[in-house]
């Protein structure tokens, strides 16, 4: 009788630790879909895929919009990444509700910033594996992919969008 207890008390501590460490995981966290890892570790498998596809291309920075490129943008994107992405660009698009793994939200000026604007470009030219985010290399020719990124980069939240959207001293066109 007297080894019981002290296995009883194991047990007891073992169960008291897995609550806490799920309760610090955080809800969501540890089942956001894509087979085990959560959203960060798939957002940096992304990311790790993008930079060894582009190399040293992928920090190139992507020349600030021309009142054309987003033009032709918004028309590119009302038509084929509005369902998905939302009329705002917020991620809320009518067939997002379906989703497991939502699209992002390019007015957030945190998360728009994880990828570059190459990244972002080769995402529109390539998809992400395993999402319902498709390529559109095969669709969408160079000059309007530059310019569907122009106008999502165009709906990012912050200070420096007045600069972006108007250009400026280094404009050479
Ligand atoms: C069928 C739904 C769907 C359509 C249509 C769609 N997307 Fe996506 N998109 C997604 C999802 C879902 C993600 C998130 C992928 C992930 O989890 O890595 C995403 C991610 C992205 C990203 C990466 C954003 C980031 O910073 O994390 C970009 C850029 C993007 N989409 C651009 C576009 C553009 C431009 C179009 C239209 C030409 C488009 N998407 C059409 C569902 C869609």
């Amino acid at each position: 009788m007297k080894t019981l207890l002290p296995i009883l008390k194991t047990a007891m501590l073992l169960t008291l630790l897995s609550i806490i460490t799920t309760a610090y995981a955080g809800p969501g966290h540890k089942d956001a879909g894509m087979g085990g890892g959560g959203h960060m570790d798939h957002m940096n498998d992304v990311l790790k895929t993008l930079k060894n596809e582009l190399g040293d291309k992928y920090n190139h920075p992507v020349p600030a919009a021309t009142e054309e490129q987003l033009v032709l943008g918004k028309t590119i994107f009302m038509k084929s990444c509005v369902a998905c992405h939302g009329e705002s660009g917020k991620g809320n698009g009518p067939a997002s509700a379906a989703f497991k793994q939502k699209p992002a939200d390019f007015t957030d000026p945190d998360h728009s910033k994880f990828y570059s604007d190459q990244g972002r470009m080769h995402i529109i030219r390539k998809g992400v594996k395993n999402t319902p985010m498709s390529g559109w290399g095969s669709v969408l020719d160079e000059k309007e992919i530059l310019s569907v990124h122009a106008y999502i980069r165009s709906l990012r939240s912050n200070k420096n969008e007045e600069n972006q959207k108007h250009g400026h001293s280094d404009h050479k066109h």
